[in-house]
């Protein structure tokens, strides 16, 4: 049966892809509420050309609570997907990423407990940010979950983890959604915030909720206007305006990148599948990738003549490690991840390369303003 969906930051890069799969296979009415913010849209009044035309647009901020009230009393499902995502932005810009991720999740929250509305279910975009590092093998002490590097140890390039315990070099593992969490940016830090308020007034008030950490995601309609996210894209700007990708520490830190494709059909099956009620789950491809390999792989594609630069900076707070444990939501919804790494980039660079001329790469500007802070060494 068609249900009136709202997507809060559906004209981003997750929602708009999120949209479409609605309307054309779901055959729901979707409304999107999205500030059309200036770092991810340039400056624009108008919904993005990519934005499925049937859905409704209304331009607003989750920070306007009047407004916001007038889109929720009219739904039965919601995405919130608003967010600022830039991590290492949001350590100079901390009102900012607190209004806008705690406050406007605050405002959500408070319009579904005190308004009268048909609200069924609420899905958040939570991220793997809020772990911090991912969990590890150490040869003497078993299963540990390392802190972050101390920076006399980046200092010195010594990028790997020490066991927390016996200080041994210690093994990357898949992590589960039962690792303690470790929000090392005010970003990570607000998503936490998201996902644990969201869950919690969800379980008060038995409001059908569910949080998906979703880990790096990648694919066509991620903002290129926006330096401070999407390796995949900053990498493929770079490349496509004749400059090399810049990889920080020695390039063998591992990630783990999901299509947007992927994304999309976890944030369907915990819309739909009953054991999606009150839990979190991890949203990733469950296989890791170091980001030498990531740059080498969209160095070839795109402009083969160039070598990634390995400069041996750093960034303050940068996680070495992480790549999702996916069992829980591949037996509890049947998730299945469909897009290999290779395949969906191509389809990425396939939806720059007609933009190359407009293609205004700013990641000189992100790498200042970090180095002006001191978050780059
Ligand atoms: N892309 C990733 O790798 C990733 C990983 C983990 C979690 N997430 C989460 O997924 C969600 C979507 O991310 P995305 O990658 O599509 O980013 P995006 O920047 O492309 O989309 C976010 C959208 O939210 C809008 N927005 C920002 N502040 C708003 C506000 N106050 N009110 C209304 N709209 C607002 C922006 O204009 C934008 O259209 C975010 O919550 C993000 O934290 C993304
Ligand atoms: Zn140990």
């Amino acid at each position: 049966m068609s249900k009136n969906i709202l997507i809060t930051g559906g004209a981003g890069f997750i929602g708009s892809h999120l949209v479409d799969k609605l309307i054309e296979e779901k055959g729901h009415e979707v409304t999107v509420f999205d500030v059309l913010e200036e770092q991810v849209h340039g400056k624009r009044e108008r919904p993005p050309n990519y934005l499925n035309k049937k859905a409704k647009f209304i331009q607003g901020s989750v920070t306007d609570y009047k407004k916001l009230e007038r889109v929720v009393k009219e739904s039965e499902i919601i995405f919130h997907l608003a967010a600022m995502v830039g991590v290492g932005q949001s350590m100079y810009q901390i009102e900012k990423y607190t209004r806008n991720n705690i406050l406007g999740t605050a405002n959500l929250l408070d319009i579904i407990v005190n308004s009268e509305n048909r609200l069924e279910k609420l899905v958040i975009a939570s991220s793997n940010t809020i772990y911090g590092e991912g969990k590890s093998k150490c040869n003497k002490c078993g299963i540990v979950f390392p802190n972050l590097r101390e920076l006399n140890q980046l200092e010195n390039k010594d990028w790997e983890l020490n066991c927390p315990k016996c200080v041994i070099k210690v093994t990357p593992l898949h992590t589960d959604e039962n690792k303690p969490l470790g929000s090392s940016s005010i970003y990570a830090l607000s998503k936490q915030a998201q996902e644990q308020m969201s869950l919690l007034i969800g379980n008060t008030y038995d409001i059908n909720t569910t949080a998906l950490r979703l880990f790096l995601v990648y694919g066509p309609r991620q903002a290129l206007s926006n330096p401070y996210t999407g390796v995949c894209a900053i990498f493929s700007a770079r490349l496509f305006s004749g400059k090399p990708p810049i990889i920080f520490e020695d390039g063998f830190q591992s990630r783990d990148f999901v299509n947007v494709k992927d994304v999309c059909q976890a944030l369907i099956l915990a819309m739909e599948k009953e054991a999606a009620r009150g839990e979190v789950f991890n949203v990733g491809s469950g296989t890791p990738i170091t980001i030498k390999e990531v740059a080498e792989i969209i160095t070839n594609k795109i402009n083969p003549k160039l070598k990634p630069v390995y400069n041996q900076q750093y960034r303050i707070g940068d996680i070495r490690h992480c790549v999702a444990d996916i069992s829980k939501i591949k037996d509890k919804l049947g998730f299945k991840p469909t897009v290999k790494f290779e395949k969906g980039i191509d389809e990425l660079i396939d939806w720059i390369k007609p933009q190359v001329k407009n293609i205004k790469d700013d990641s000189q500007k992100a790498i200042k303003e970090l180095k002006e802070k001191g978050l780059l060494k």
